[in-house]
């Protein structure tokens, strides 16, 4: 940690760390790549900043938590067409592209593929047409293969699929690198920080480093599309235990928007919901109450989440259901 950003060292781990997501990705040679920091939340305001003209508008898709809050903090830099949303719903299903009111004259469309809370994922990319889609993969980046030619801009904060907290990754057609016209300080330009290969300042070492560590993890496992392999098993099987229980356990989601990263449920009887995380807790099974939003529980089955953990943890839960039905 004492070494410094612009040393020999660090800098070969950097490239290698961004020649490594490259390659995972088969990110095309046309986009910047980008190691930064603020969090997704951050990026929500940075967007816009970056790719929308003083009175452009851009559309978007909210079927969740993170995406109310990206449109939210979009709002100060661009007018904000809520071109669909499934808020009426609860988010527990996608709203039908064909419902989606998208205007060809927005500066893009944003959407959030997987929301974590909510535990709702897209399966396949949407069609816009030739508007650039931004796509905020904090919560499904690096969990299976990408076609990463779709989208204008990718972004993810890291601390879930990539490593650390406190580091973003940010993948950019270049073309878009030119968009950013209004006045602003330089450190919120990504132009700036493509031309400073993300050393603009002092980037986050540290996260950068694992995030190096990570991708070559990746790669020995296989790759994305063993990872898609193992992520889709790890569902099915949680799901398969939750629709199996008699109604011990629900997930209210409609079973086409289902999420492969972030499985909510909830018990038959949120009276049992203390006793079921203390009795978990006791058995290893760590981190499953649900967000505060929603209550209940969710197992988050990230890249990390071997399916070793999802089997001990559908273990429990038939026992547990068969002590307390
Ligand atoms: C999909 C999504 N977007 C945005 C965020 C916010 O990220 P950050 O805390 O890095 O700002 C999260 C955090 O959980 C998330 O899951």
């Amino acid at each position: 940690m004492e070494l410094s950003h612009r040393g020999k060292l660090f800098m070969g781990l950097a490239q290698q760390a961004e020649a490594d997501l490259r390659e995972l990705l088969a990110i095309p040679g046309n986009y910047a790549v980008l190691f930064l920091q603020g969090g997704a939340t951050q990026h929500f305001a940075q967007i816009p900043m970056n790719l929308a003209g003083e009175g452009d508008s851009a559309d978007y898709v909210v079927t969740g938590h993170w995406g109310e809050k990206a449109a939210s903090e979009a709002r100060p830099y661009v007018k904000v067409n809520i071109a669909a949303s499934s808020k009426d719903e609860h988010y527990l299903r996608l709203p039908p592209r064909e419902t989606w009111q998208l205007d060809p004259r927005a500066a893009y469309v944003h959407y959030t593929p997987n929301e974590t809370i909510h535990g709702v994922e897209f399966h396949d990319i949407p069609d816009v047409g030739d508007v650039p889609l931004v796509a905020d993969m904090s919560s499904d980046i690096l969990s299976g293969p990408l076609d990463v030619s779709k989208f204008g801009l990718i972004y993810a904060g890291a601390q879930k699929n990539i490593g650390p907290s406190g580091l973003v990754v940010l993948i950019v057609r270049r073309d878009l690198l030119e968009r950013a016209g209004r006045p602003m300080a330089r450190i919120f330009r990504y132009a700036e920080h493509a031309a400073n290969d993300s050393m603009l300042n002092t980037p986050n070492t540290w996260g950068w480093y694992l995030a190096g560590l990570t991708f070559q993890w990746l790669k020995e496992q296989g790759g994305l599309a063993a990872m898609q392999a193992r992520n889709q098993a790890k569902a099915r099987l949680l799901y398969g235990a939750i629709d199996g229980s008699g109604g011990f356990y629900r997930n209210p989601v409609a079973v086409a928007s289902r999420s492969r990263m972030n499985v909510p449920f909830t018990l038959h009887d949120s009276a049992l919901d203390a006793d079921f995380l203390k009795e978990s807790e006791a058995a290893g099974l760590l981190a499953l109450k649900g967000h505060k939003a929603l209550g209940g529980m969710r197992a988050s089955l990230y890249n990390a989440v071997p399916l070793e953990a999802v089997q001990a943890l559908v273990a429990f839960m038939a026992d547990f259901a068969k002590r307390h039905g």
